[in-house]
């Protein structure tokens, strides 16, 4: 059922008029998922100031049972940041609640505002000498409060964790417009039931995340990052835990490339270059933030070390330390243009997955074959945070293959896979959530009393489906 006029008059009356956008071209900008893929539509974008102006804004939407689809920055990879396409969910942006509340760099802690944007979080705490650790290729646009409401991943996991283990409180507002201040800069609260937890990566099906107090951390003395090449991925995983071994908790990025997707971003992304000698069958780029300086420099840090006894150990085949900033961004450029460089070739069948890592060999190996026998002709990219046992596995159209008859093999290509990562115990959402794209998925694929559990929270925190309504869970 559409937004009555009723409710709208409400809702502009509350926001005045520079809180509300109804131009269609204004809102379009809002309504594209960020691959295009999909398009939403509303009647109406909410920009509401302040906590209380969405509280005010979720008490009219619960009058009136109008869904109400809360979006950061729109870099979400699953559809769950943009409306559907009925015309009767509220587009709510939290794009102008972006200010720094409070930092205090002898706690290491920040409150800001859930619309602020990644980047700024990190330059916030640089400014006071501090490390914000979250980072993702998207952080120039995506904000903090979609970073919790999916539990972000990102580059480094593997030293400070995902969104959920950098965020110390919460005010959320829930979906009867009451606001739940649970802000606080504890390290150790036990006092009754984790009400913080339930909320990140809970997708905006929960209620809408208004502030958060993200802990900081002392800024690394000597980062080292190098690029490495080998010929299979079992001896991929076996340099990972070396390095886990000899490196320790600095090991803070592990992030693999394939010769597919390192060829795509040298043929597609301008100002990219070869880094090692030769293409090989796969890359990884690796870093280590140590906390104290290096006195020998970086050629001669501990993970230079553990590379050189990486040779020995016949796991690599070429590497290259990067000695410069500029090296250093050369280095990334060629990971985090992964999905980028994809665009050009007519974005692929794309899968978020996760396995232990020691299974990740096994995984790629098989998912190979079930897509080839598919499909002969697929190019296919497993790529990513290796370290953490997730893997971005791309299924790209063949050159020779028209649009619509490759993505007709979409639900084939899916089922495979997901089936696979089933049988292994792994994941088909390792950081990018599950949106609207995979709630069906995730019913097929995950037990009864899972989905049991949290239709029981759905129910009891959002009772008339006004959160994201069918986002992650159906009501
Ligand atoms: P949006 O897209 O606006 O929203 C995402 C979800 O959160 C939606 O369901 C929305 O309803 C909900 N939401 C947003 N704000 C709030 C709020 N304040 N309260 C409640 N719910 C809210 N993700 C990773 O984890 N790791 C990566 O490495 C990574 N790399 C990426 C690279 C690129 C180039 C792109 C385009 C995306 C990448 N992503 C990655 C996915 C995406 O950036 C993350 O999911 C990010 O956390 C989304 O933030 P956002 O502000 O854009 O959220
Ligand atoms: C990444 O790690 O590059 C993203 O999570 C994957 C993507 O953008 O598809
Ligand atoms: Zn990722």
């Amino acid at each position: 059922m559409t937004i009555s006029e009723t409710a709208l008059t409400e809702i502009k009356d509350l926001l005045g008029p520079k809180g509300y956008i109804t131009d269609p071209a204004a809102k379009a900008l809002f309504m594209a998922e960020w691959r295009g893929r999909s398009v939403g539509s509303s009647p109406l974008v909410a920009l509401p100031r302040s906590t209380e102006e969405v509280s005010a804004l979720v008490k009219i939407c619960a009058k009136h049972k109008i869904g109400i689809v809360p979006q950061g920055g729109n870099t979400g990879l699953v559809e769950g940041g943009i409306p559907d396409d009925s015309n009767s969910q509220l587009l709510l942006s939290l794009s102008k609640m972006d200010k720094l509340v409070e930092i205090d760099p002898l706690d290491y802690s920040m409150t800001i505002e859930s619309g602020m944007p990644l980047y700024k979080a990190q330059e916030h705490a640089r400014d006071h000498n501090r490390l914000f650790p979250l980072s993702l290729a998207s952080e120039g646009t995506c904000t903090v409060g979609g970073n919790i409401a999916t539990n972000a991943g990102g580059i480094h996991v593997m030293k400070y964790g995902n969104m959920r283990d950098l965020v110390l409180g919460l005010e959320v507002v829930l979906a009867n417009g009451e606001i739940w201040n649970g802000l606080q800069s504890l390290r150790k609260d036990n006092a009754g039931l984790d009400l913080r937890n339930i909320f990140v990566g809970s997708e905006g099906a929960l209620g809408i995340v208004t502030r958060a107090t993200v802990k900081l951390f002392p800024r690394p003395r000597a980062v080292e990052t190098i690029f490495v090449g080998f010929e299979d991925l079992d001896k991929g995983l076996r340099l990972l835990s070396k390095l886990r071994e000899e490196c320790g908790t600095s090991l803070t990025a592990f992030e693999i490339i394939p010769k597919a997707g390192l060829e795509l971003v040298l043929k597609n992304i301008p100002d990219t270059r070869q880094v090692l000698d030769n293409i090989y069958q796969w890359h990884a780029v690796i870093e280590c933030w140590h906390d104290t300086s290096l006195n020998d420099g970086i050629e001669s840090g501990p993970l230079a070390q553990a590379i050189a006894d990486g040779f020995e150990a016949d796991l690599i085949v070429d590497a290259a330390v990067a000695t410069s900033d500029s090296q250093k961004q050369d280095f990334w450029k060629l990971r985090e243009n992964l999905s980028e460089a994809q665009r050009e070739e007519g974005t692929g069948i794309k899968h978020d997955i996760s396995v232990s890592c020691a299974k990740l060999p096994k995984f790629v190996a098989e998912a190979e074959k079930r897509v080839l026998a598919i499909h002969p002709g697929t190019r296919i990219l497993p790529y990513g945070h290796a370290g953490d046992g997730n893997l971005h596995y791309d299924v790209i159209r063949p050159l020779d293959m028209d649009k619509d008859s490759f993505f007709a093999l979409k639900q084939q290509m899916n089922d495979a896979i997901h089936d696979l990562i089933a049988d292994m115990g792994g994941s088909i959402a390792a950081e990018h959530g599950i949106g609207a794209l995979k709630a069906d998925e995730m019913e097929r694929l995950k037990p009864a009393i899972d989905i049991s559990l949290m239709r029981t929270l759905k129910h009891s925190l959002d009772p008339h489906n006004i959160m994201n309504p069918n986002r992650v869970i159906k009501a």
